[in-house]
């Protein structure tokens, strides 16, 4: 873990609620799975926020304004610098299979795509399920597309297969291993799918680094925090309390 001070390089709006935040300056490594830590003015608490891509010193993140400090990021202007905590959480496994199907729910796309991306660098090119509410809320799917065999499913069936991220991986054939993230209620959906893969999941998290068991979450293996000992886990290992 790193505390950097980032510039804004671009911050767009995607849809009516989602934005692209591009920040540059980043010295820590990071890779898919991981997460970083805004400091945002006016709040006491940082905000977790995935990694979605990472490249040459230039960080990719997508967020979905549902509160105050969201709405804050969504209002910072190029050139503006931001304190975060950089290179939080552990990776996904990417050696665990040549076949992976990679399942994405609203927000929970955004560390896909550097997911996505890590595969097709290794010459792998996944099969991406994006699951939305509707049209409306979908983003980044010319993104995916460029790396990724793309499935849509909207709950409306306003766009893409009528149904929801198990429907659409229901009709791929011979699956392997999935990777996931995306509202709790399709997390723990996958989980009772009989095929294993790997969850981001998200918490509420108070320091982000391990020292506040805030996050911690139940598992067969004893409580885990997410912000250390995650946030991907084995989806077979979380057990769900409600
Ligand atoms: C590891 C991790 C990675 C994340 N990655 C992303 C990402 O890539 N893009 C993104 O948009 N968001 C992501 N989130 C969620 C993001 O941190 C929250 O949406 C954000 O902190 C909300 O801040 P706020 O001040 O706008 O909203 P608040 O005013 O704090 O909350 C608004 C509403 O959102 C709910 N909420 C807030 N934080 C969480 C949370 N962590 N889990 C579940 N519900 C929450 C609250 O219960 C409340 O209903 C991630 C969270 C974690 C833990
Ligand atoms: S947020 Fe403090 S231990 Fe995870």
């Amino acid at each position: 873990m790193k505390q950097e001070i980032l510039t804004v390089i671009s911050n767009i709006q995607l849809n009516s609620s989602t934005f692209e935040m591009k920040l540059s300056g980043v010295t820590e490594d990071m890779r898919p799975g991981q997460f970083v830590e805004v400091a945002l003015k006016e709040k006491y608490l940082r905000r977790p926020i995935s990694v979605a891509d990472y490249e040459n010193g230039v960080l990719t993140l997508l967020y979905k304004v549902v509160g105050s400090g969201t709405e804050i990021m969504s209002n910072i202007a190029p050139g503006e610098k931001l304190d975060v905590l950089t290179g939080l959480g552990n990776l996904f496994s990417i050696e665990k299979t040549e076949k992976p199907v990679l399942v994405g729910g609203g927000i929970g796309v955004a560390p896909l795509i550097g997911l996505s991306r890590a595969f097709y660098k290794k010459g792998i090119k996944p099969t991406v399920i994006l699951g939305f509410r509707n049209k409306d809320e979908i983003f980044y799917l010319d993104e995916f597309e460029k790396v990724a065999n793309v499935i849509v499913a909207t709950d409306d069936g306003s766009f893409g297969i009528k149904g929801n991220a198990i429907t659409a991986l229901s009709s791929i054939e011979k699956p392997e291993f999935y990777y996931a993230c995306g509202p709790m209620v399709m997390l723990k959906a996958l989980s009772n799918y009989s095929l294993d893969g790997e969850l981001s999941l998200e918490a509420r998290m108070g320091c982000g680094f391990g020292a506040c068991m805030g996050c911690s979450i139940k598992t067969t293996d004893g409580y885990k925090r997410v912000c250390k000992e995650g946030p991907v886990f084995m989806a077979k290992e979380i057990i769900y309390e409600n």
